[in-house]
């Protein structure tokens, strides 16, 4: 980096890496006040030089080869914001080989090749910054690392996926399908480019991976995390849960118990008290609980160009004054041991239940003896209605061993009255 200026590198300039160069450009000054050095970006690596982009740059800066980029002695910092594993895994080891710096919101890539890329950067004398990967423009990266690190972190519970709660939203306050939101939740630019990683709850156990590892200070294999999506959750779910006085969310959980760490990513009644409950549409909230500081929660937009950037960008100023001094410390990441992770079936939870029965009398007497002989204390139990000899049951249960629950659920799938099994949720206390 040259006394005056910092040559940026950028690798994609879709969603975020627009709002990145909104942002670039609308505050140029203070940001090259606030880095010490002019923010300059040099090069733009995207598919299609011809698409049009959020903000004008000269033709001539963008390119197809990402070799111009990285191979180039003048540019210092790359932000990688193309995406997926492959190439952009390649692309940054790269770049970390030849010294340079690296920003990327990418949480596939820092959940499942985390480590291997702080390896390298700590071997290169180089850096990764990543605060973009979770919860879009929320502070949570350097305040689990830094501003926290006082704790003994216990637990951290977060609607960390834009997309999901913003379809949940919808179908929970305006009755949209779960198709139309989806959609929108596309044209707002929260969804992946593939939205089944956001849906299935992929996206949110990655997040979860990066998070559990700074609060638990562990490495996280991100196979260890129990996941579940959304599709399941239809809207009389959300409709029963509003009756029960919850509110239905994709929650990601991490927890430090006694056995080892759990981590899992599932839909989940959440009590409409809890301030978890009241966080709606794109925006995310990751409520963190620490033994000196107590209940912290960190909220805000999880998702969008500009929210995203604007990490992004803070993760740009930080790389430019960490080059400028002199003082380098180790990346705190690598020093990180293997993670023990408990099996879901091991982990205590109340559930949420939704069933078609036969509507004739012995039906309750049956689920009570399938759970009884199971010893699942039941907390609500309620009939529905009750259309052509079908009943519909609602029932919540009391905290049980998720494999005594399974075993519950065996006797009652096979119960003659029992038709359908609809819903199984688990229940936050
Ligand atoms: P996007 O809109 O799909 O943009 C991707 C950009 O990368 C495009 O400019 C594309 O070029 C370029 N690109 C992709 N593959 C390439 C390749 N092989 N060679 C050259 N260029 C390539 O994605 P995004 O939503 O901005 O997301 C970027 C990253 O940020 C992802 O890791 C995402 O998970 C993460 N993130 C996104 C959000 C969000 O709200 N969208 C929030 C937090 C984190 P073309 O434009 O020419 O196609
Ligand atoms: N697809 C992601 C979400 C983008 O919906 O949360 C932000 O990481």
């Amino acid at each position: 980096m040259s006394e005056q200026k910092l040559k940026i590198g950028l690798l994609g300039m879709g969603t975020v890496g627009g709002g990145v160069a909104a942002i670039l450009e609308r505050h140029r000054e203070a940001l090259s006040e606030k880095a010490g050095a002019e923010l300059v970006l040099e090069r733009v690596l995207v598919r299609d030089p011809r698409r049009p982009r959020a903000v004008d740059l000269p033709a001539e800066r963008f390119t197809t080869e990402a070799a111009s980029i990285l191979h180039d002695p003048s540019i210092d910092l790359v932000v990688e914001l193309m995406g997926g594993i492959e190439p952009a895994r390649s692309y940054i080891l790269e770049a970390l080989r030849r010294g340079k710096y690296v920003v990327t919101a990418n949480k596939d890539l820092m959940a499942r090749h985390g480590t291997e890329l702080l390896e390298e950067a700590q071997r290169h004398r180089a850096r990764i910054y990543y605060e973009a990967s979770v919860g879009g423009g929320i502070p949570l990266i350097r305040p689990l690392k830094h501003c926290l690190a006082a704790n003994r972190i216990e637990k951290v519970i977060g609607i960390i996926n834009g997309t999901t709660n913003y379809i949940l939203t919808r179908m929970a306050l305006e009755g949209s399908s779960f198709q139309e939101a989806l959609a929108e939740a596309q044209a707002r630019g929260f969804a992946e480019a593939d939205p089944a990683n956001d849906l299935e709850g992929r996206d949110a156990a990655y997040k979860l991976a990066i998070i559990a590892a700074l609060a638990f200070r562990r490495r996280i294999a991100v196979e260890d995390i129990y996941v579940e999506g959304i599709a399941g959750v239809a809207a009389e779910d959300i409709r029963y849960a509003r009756e029960l006085g919850y509110a239905i969310k994709l929650l990601a959980v991490g927890e430090e118990l006694l056995q080892g760490l759990a981590l899992r990513v599932h839909p989940t009644l959440v009590p409409a008290t809890h301030p978890l409950a009241s966080v709606l549409h794109e925006f995310n909230a990751v409520y963190v609980v620490g033994d000196a500081v107590g209940e912290v929660m960190f909220y805000g937009r999880g998702a969008g160009a500009m929210p995203t950037g604007s990490a992004v960008v803070a993760d740009i100023i930080d790389a430019a004054r960490t080059m400028r001094s002199r003082i380098k410390d180790g990346i705190m990441e690598t020093t990180f041991a293997p993670a023990s992770v408990l099996p879901v079936s091991r982990l205590v939870s109340r559930f949420y239940l939704r069933l078609q029965a036969q509507d004739r009398p012995g039906v309750f007497a049956a689920l009570a003896t399938a759970f009884g002989e199971e010893q699942v204390s039941l907390d609500m139990i309620i009939q529905k209605r009750s259309e052509a000899g079908t009943a519909e049951i609602v029932l919540v249960t009391h905290d049980v061993i998720e494999e005594r629950f399974n075993r519950a659920m065996q006797r009652i799938e096979a119960c003659e009255a029992i038709e359908t099994v609809n819903s199984v949720f688990r229940v936050l206390e």
